[in-house]
């Protein structure tokens, strides 16, 4: 029987996970179905439920929901339990098992697509929401030679700064703190390009040394990147390259063979344009 997964949201109309899990199946030959599973709010635990009892192989966990699935869960690894939040679910030995491989996904697209290091450089990352919470374990796992996080609510940044110190250090700021200061990433986690908005960063934070990365992927520039541009950052990246990765991730958990991401990413950003 073709083994069953979803993406459930809401909304989750605009989700590319779908179309991404199609193509690593194709790509390695596996026969599954993955659709889009739409939850009102307060129902997303008994679709949940529903979905695995009938016979549900996995679910990727979009917002809202990334909590509960994370309250959910009968066992989390690591960096979910870090994240206190969920985007992968699987059934294990009648099981509900929670992971979180949004971190992982920024981590390698860096790394490894960028062919960027992270360990020993000055990295900010810009907000202190769900999607930076996310993604904080695996970057201090690589071991940047400073992770500050700025965000325009102080208190927001010191809370997360508080809640990973188990992980490693890190330097809550407000936006005014960043004047004068240089970084070898900034990483863009607001939800600011999504508006059109730049988050108000001081001007001058971008070398030519510098690789800017807003988490968000648009077709084109977002405001953070073209801020970015215009101080001549050494690299620009959108989020699309980690949208991509974290489903690669998602992708071995289930089925245990980490599929080719380049093509998909490569396929994805003609979709797009
Ligand atoms: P997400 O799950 O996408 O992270 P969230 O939890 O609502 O969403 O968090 C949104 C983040 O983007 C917050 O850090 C928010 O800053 P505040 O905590 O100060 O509200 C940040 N954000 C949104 N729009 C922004 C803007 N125009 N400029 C700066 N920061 C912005």
């Amino acid at each position: 029987m073709t083994e069953r997964y979803a993406v459930i949201g809401n909304p989750v109309s605009h989700s590319q996970s779908p179309l991404i899990h199609a193509e690593f199946a194709r790509a390695c030959g596996h026969a599954i179905r993955y659709e889009k599973l739409y939850a009102e709010r307060g129902e997303f635990a008994a679709e949940a439920e529903k979905f695995f009892s009938a016979g549900g192989r996995g679910l990727n966990v979009t917002l809202p929901f990334k909590g509960e699935a994370f309250r959910l869960a009968d066992e989390v690894s690591e960096r979910a339990r870090a994240a206190e939040a969920v985007n992968t679910l699987s059934l294990r030995d009648g099981k509900l098992y929670g992971d979180n491989t949004d971190g992982i996904g920024l981590v390698r697209d860096i790394v490894q697509n960028l062919d960027f290091p992270i360990a020993g450089k000055r990295v900010l990352i810009l907000g202190a929401g769900g999607a930076v919470r996310g993604v904080l374990e695996p970057l201090l796992a690589e071991k940047p030679e400073s992770l500050t996080i700025a965000n325009r609510t102080l208190i927001k940044a010191e809370a997360l700064a508080h809640h990973f110190a188990p992980w490693g250090a890190l330097i809550a700021v407000g936006y005014a703190e960043l004047e004068g200061l240089h970084f070898d990433i900034v990483v863009n986690g607001t939800s600011s390009s999504l508006s059109g908005e730049l988050p108000p960063i001081p001007h001058g934070l971008f070398s030519p040394r510098t690789l800017a990365y807003d988490m968000v992927y648009s077709r084109g520039l977002t405001p953070f990147l073209q801020r970015a541009q215009g101080e001549n950052s050494g690299m620009l990246a959108d989020g699309l390259g980690m949208l991509v990765e974290q489903a690669a991730e998602s992708f071995s958990i289930w089925r245990n063979v980490h599929p080719d991401t380049r093509q998909v990413t490569h396929m994805l950003r003609e979709v797009l344009a």
